[in-house]
């Protein structure tokens, strides 16, 4: 009989016992439920609301439990639903009576908010030290190869020189963000519930101060019918995982661009490629390819969430239940791609001299043309039109910008003087944009020797 069976004459139907139960997937959060149960039972019998030796056997009873959960050594059957009753029953199975005494003043309701946000709560920072590894390679590769050049993008198309350090640091960049939003989130998270009862708290004199000392949160709830219908805290984390993911995808899609024929910048390392079925020279770059469709998942259990809420009545609904199959998988797949991400930036090589060809196409260099114009004291639109005219007569004559004559230069641009020819070369296009921010080699250096001091300090 379930522990609900006071009420009812007949059993659950076999096919409803399978469609309710949450035990295939709650039971990952069986140490923090055993963990919130023992701070629980503390401060009931300092409470006095039970016997002081009930709270003792309950305790020792409960890391007897966690113990044989962690051995394998516990049976999980869907008649007992979810992990709170099947270590409730295990505790009424060993202690009889005392064992009955742990769910006072309690409800599952208020029960599951707290496992969740403890749970949430360790891997919230775990993924942190994770995001903060893979920001590490993505710096310690730029480093590698800092003054290595590249042509950068605006709509996929040569837009100005960059350094390849300054693209990846762009990255580095999005991932601090990405984890300043997981620590934020923890403000969130780092709330305790326990107390709210199932909906309208309790009549019993708890003392929330303690659970929350115990379990070192930072506050309690303030409102109990908020307590068991909040979900926030874990859509805004599964959301706080969909900006990362993208953000992997995006870098993922120019890890792929770069590693095809048409690029040809970098080289993955083998580990993380596949071949193909059928053709013998191919070498596929599956792991960014699985990340742009991961991403998509992520983002499916951003949604899930979000339509999971909306319609919900307060306070507690069973549909919440669903919560966990989304917020678990959304985690799970960012788990993996930061397990994946920083030995594959570690282990890619560059081919540097492809980059530098590519990067020395001049028409790269065209605004630094215009600039030069307006350094002369031409005013910048008219500068534009002239360097565009520019670039016209050479596409016309079917030369490249840096194959011209002064002469010929000056038919467009009669401010140009023998300097500007020399304005082609990537190298001082880079060195001049030396602003903080910039892609020159003195700013992205000390880039880069901010983040390596930032990433080394584990208290940052
Ligand atoms: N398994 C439930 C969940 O995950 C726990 C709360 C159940 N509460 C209830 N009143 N049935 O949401």
């Amino acid at each position: 009989m379930a522990l609900w069976g006071g009420r009812f004459t007949a059993a659950t139907q076999d096919e409803v016992a399978k469609y309710s139960e949450s035990i295939s997937f709650d039971q990952r959060l069986y140490k923090y439920d055993i963990q919130g149960s023992k701070a629980h039972v503390a401060m009931l019998a300092a409470q006095g609301i039970i016997p002081e030796k009930s709270a003792k056997a309950i305790a020792a009873e409960l890391d007897n439990i966690c113990k044989r959960i962690d051995k394998g050594d516990f049976s999980f059957s869907i008649e007992m639903e979810d992990i709170h009753m099947h270590i409730e029953s295990a505790l009424i199975e060993k202690l009889g009576a005392e064992g009955a005494r742990v769910h006072s003043g309690r409800s599952r309701n208020d029960q599951i908010a707290l496992d969740l946000r403890l749970y949430l709560r360790d891997q919230a920072r775990e993924v942190i030290a994770m995001i903060r590894t893979f920001q590490k390679a993505l710096v310690d590769r730029a480093a590698a190869d800092k003054d290595a050049i590249m042509p950068g993008f605006t709509h996929l198309q040569h837009a100005q020189v960059v350094l390849f350090a300054h693209h990846l640091l762009a990255y580095v960049e999005m991932l601090d963000r990405d984890a300043a939003r997981l620590e934020d989130n923890l403000k969130r998270i780092n709330v305790m519930p326990l107390g709210s009862g199932a909906l309208a708290g309790s009549t019993l004199p708890l003392d929330r101060e303690f659970v929350r000392k115990k379990l070192d949160f930072a506050a309690v709830t303030r409102n109990s019918m908020d307590a068991v219908a909040d979900r926030d805290f874990a859509i805004e984390f599964v959301s706080d995982l969909a900006i990362f993911a993208m953000h992997v995808s995006r870098l993922s899609e120019d890890l792929i661009l770069w590693s095809s024929q048409e690029f040809d910048f970098i080289e993955l390392d083998d580990a993380f490629c596949t071949g193909s079925s059928l053709m013998p020279q191919k070498k596929n770059p599956d792991v960014c390819e699985l990340t742009r469709g991961k991403t998509a998942r992520v983002y499916g259990a951003l949604t899930a969430l979000l339509t999971l809420c909306k319609g919900l009545p307060l306070t507690y609904n069973r549909d919440l239940q669903e919560d966990k199959l989304a917020i678990f998988d959304a985690l799970d797949t960012a788990k993996a791609i930061l397990r994946v991400y920083p030995p594959m930036i570690s282990s890619m090589q560059i081919k540097r001299q492809n980059m530098k060809r590519a990067a020395s196409d001049p028409a790269l260099m065209a605004t630094d043309i215009a600039e030069k114009l307006v350094e002369l004291g031409v005013p910048f639109r008219s500068a534009h039109h002239r360097v565009g005219a520019f670039v016209k007569y050479c596409k016309e004559k079917g030369v490249a910008l840096n194959q011209v004559t002064l002469v010929e230069m000056q038919e467009t641009i009669p401010e140009a003087t023998e300097e500007f020819l020399r304005l082609f070369r990537p190298v001082q296009s880079v060195r001049k944009r030396a602003l903080k921010g910039g892609t020159g080699f003195a700013p992205v250096s000390r880039e880069l020797r901010f983040w390596q001091k930032r990433l080394a300090d584990p208290q940052r």
